[in-house]
């Protein structure tokens, strides 16, 4: 676990709403993902413009396409001075960003299993396997690749952890503090649970991102973890 492990989900439809954002945190969090959304309306332009202000940047834009492409692709990130860049976990992908990025810094987490897919997706998409064999594979696939470390929902990361192995890069969404998780009908992870599990990193977007007060709420949220 890291000193600050929340990164903001920017899930904003431009950059002036994600500046906003970013000033109201006032230093609060210094690390930002990025995502398909504001990536579709800003490119990365606007990651440049985060890194150079020396903030932290996860790109999520989960690659997936010849390995060649993502080669390519993953080179150019890594020219962004990004922190974290997701590729869906198969291997030849995987394979492909790890060249892509050379000896820069950016570091590579896998995709395994999309956390909105059931069992029936993957036999519409002629995979045979559960769900969990195949975050199981994906895991172990992507270590062997040389990726740095695995997306995964808080609930699978203790088992993803006791695969990928110490040295991995546990990075989760989905979590909500204990007084947000109140009054939810499902059982989500709370930040806490999740570093218990073995998480590094914590994805956390609606809950500061749309909280009267963002700084007060993330600094909130952390004290909660540490509590
Ligand atoms: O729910 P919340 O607003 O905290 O979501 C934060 C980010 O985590 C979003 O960018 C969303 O795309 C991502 N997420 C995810 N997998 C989940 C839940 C959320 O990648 N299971």
């Amino acid at each position: 676990m890291t000193n600050n492990p929340i990164i903001v989900a920017l899930d904003f439809e431009d950059a002036t709403q994600a500046r906003a954002l970013i000033s109201r945190l006032g230093g609060a969090s210094d690390f930002y993902k990025v995502g398909m959304e504001l990536y579709a309306s800003e490119g990365m332009q606007f990651v440049r413009e985060l890194t150079e202000a020396a903030k932290q940047i996860f790109l999520d834009l989960k690659l997936y396409d010849i390995p060649e492409t993502v080669k390519r692709a993953t080179a150019q990130v890594a020219k962004t001075g990004a922190r974290f860049l997701t590729v869906h976990g198969s291997n030849a992908v995987m394979r492909a960003a790890v060249e892509g990025r050379g000896a820069s810094r950016l570091g590579l987490l896998a995709v395994t299993v999309l956390t909105s897919f059931d069992r029936e997706d993957l036999a519409e998409l002629g995979y045979p396997a559960s769900i969990e064999d195949l975050v199981a594979l994906r895991v172990k696939n992507a270590m062997a690749a040389g990726m740095d470390g695995i997306v995964c929902s808080a609930r699978e990361a203790a088992a993803v952890r006791a695969l990928a192995g110490p040295g991995a890069i546990l990075v989760t969404p989905g979590v909500r503090s204990e007084s947000a998780a109140v009054g939810d009908q499902k059982r989500v992870a709370t930040p806490a649970e999740a570093i218990a599990a073995g998480a590094d990193y914590l994805v956390i977007g609606r809950e500061i991102t749309r909280a009267a007060d963002p700084r007060a709420e993330a600094v909130r949220i952390l004290g909660e973890m540490n509590s």
